[in-house]
């Protein structure tokens, strides 16, 4: 059955139950990354490794009580949702509006001046909807003006980290914990979702399926599978790994894992070298990039192994990389041009017609955020 045939879909979620809520970082960490699994039992959905999965998270109560202090309403007035449908404006601030980045509309409507609006990027970073207010404490709103300035609150999309034959009606996530202070104020921000999950679920998690088609485990079997995935950019490995275990899968395996700290964010340390022991995975490279002087990333493991990464693509393997899109995925794309030419005897423009075979052939795949 698929997603849509569940009948659960975005437009209508699944109240799923969170089962396990785990910090997979240690003592010291700079990280809070977090292993969840959530039960899909009853609800008829499946995914395949490589899905997402969509969760709609609620605002931080905290959060919402000092928007409503600081425009003077108790919460119990009704407003109308981003959905149309009536509810509370506490209830309508939790789940419907988004909180975290002000929009356009409140701007305007908090009479932000034309001379200041060139500079309103500036302004804008770090700040929330209560920045705003508290900025411009002369603007006053109705229950209802106010939320009709507000932008609906959206779903987060969390590669899924486990495969559906072995874990049956569960999925699960591997979820770094947004928390960061701006220097224009004490309060701590939270990302809405990851602290949804991590603290604020225990009444459901409204799931539904993202399908990847682009990013799934290769059909033959026997093709070998190169994984790069530092960070939270595991995830969808993990399901990979589980799945070529549940599926037989000859294909030899080859996993690059990074991340800041051995001792402290070694994600899913055990699993993976019991993978290594049981012959699963054939190659696991890992980069801890603050365990030395120098840093040290996956793409630079990567050029170490360049004349046997090669060797994989020549044989037909599959190039996977999942993770940070804004730096890391290129590094490890110029990484990658860089092995093709030192190993394959090719100049830069034969090298990026290598690359580009390997992505007509599907076999060079991205999952980035
Ligand atoms: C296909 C896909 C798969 C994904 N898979 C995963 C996954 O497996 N695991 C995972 O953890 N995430 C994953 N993500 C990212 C995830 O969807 C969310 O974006 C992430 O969890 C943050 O959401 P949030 O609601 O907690 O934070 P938000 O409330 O959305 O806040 C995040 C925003 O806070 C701001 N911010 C963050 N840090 C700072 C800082 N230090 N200083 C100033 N501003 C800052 C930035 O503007 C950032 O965009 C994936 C995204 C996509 C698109
Ligand atoms: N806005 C921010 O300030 C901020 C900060 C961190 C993460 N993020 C985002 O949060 C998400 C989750 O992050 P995450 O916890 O999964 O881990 P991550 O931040 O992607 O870090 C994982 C590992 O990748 C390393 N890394 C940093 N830059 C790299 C590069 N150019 N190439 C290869 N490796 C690189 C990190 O090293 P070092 O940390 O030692 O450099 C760390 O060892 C990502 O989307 C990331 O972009 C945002």
């Amino acid at each position: 059955m698929s997603s849509s045939e569940s009948g659960f879909s975005r437009k209508n979620p699944f109240p799923a139950v969170l089962s396990v809520n785990q910090k997979l970082t240690g003592e010291g960490s700079n990280k809070d990354t977090r292993h969840f699994e959530i039960s899909l039992a009853g609800s008829g959905l499946k995914y395949e490794v490589g899905d997402s999965l969509g969760v709609f998270p609620s605002n931080t109560s905290p959060l919402v009580d000092l928007v409503l202090k600081n425009l003077g309403f108790t919460g119990e007035e009704q407003v109308t949702t981003a959905d149309g449908t009536p509810a509370t404006l506490r209830a309508a601030l939790t789940t419907s509006y988004i909180l975290t980045e002000p929009s356009k509309q409140l701007l305007q409507a908090v009479f932000l001046k034309p001379e200041e609006k060139g500079s309103l990027e500036n302004f804008l970073w770090g700040r929330d909807v209560l920045d705003v207010l508290e900025e411009f404490s002369a603007a006053r709103f109705t229950p209802e003006e106010f939320v009709k300035v507000l932008r609906k609150l959206q779903p987060r999309l969390y590669s899924i980290a486990s495969s559906q034959r072995a874990v049956g009606e569960s999925v699960h996530l591997t979820v770094a914990v947004v928390r960061y202070k701006v220097e224009h104020s004490q309060r701590q921000r939270e990302g809405v979702c990851s602290t949804f999950l991590s603290e604020r679920s225990a009444s459901g998690v409204p799931v539904f399926v993202h399908s990847a088609k682009h990013f799934r485990v290769p059909e033959n079997t026997d093709a070998p599978v190169i994984m790069v995935g530092p960070g939270t950019g595991i995830a969808p490995f993990r399901a990979f790994i589980q799945e070529r275990q549940a599926t037989g899968a000859k294909g030899p395996n080859w996993l690059f894992f990074g991340e800041q700290r051995a001792a402290t964010d070694f994600l899913y340390q055990q699993e993976f070298e019991a993978a290594v022991s049981s012959g699963l995975l054939q190659k696991f490279t890992t980069a801890f990039s603050r365990d030395q002087a120098q840093k040290i990333y996956v793409q630079n493991r990567m050029i170490e192994h360049g004349k046997e990464l090669f060797e994989w693509l020549e044989k037909g393997a599959y190039f996977y990389v999942c993770g940070d899109a804004k730096n890391m995925a290129k590094d490890v794309d110029a990484a990658l041009h860089t092995i093709v030419e030192q190993n394959g005897g090719k100049s830069v423009d034969e090298a990026r017609e290598y690359i580009d075979a390997l992505k007509k052939e599907k076999r060079y795949r991205k999952d980035v955020y």
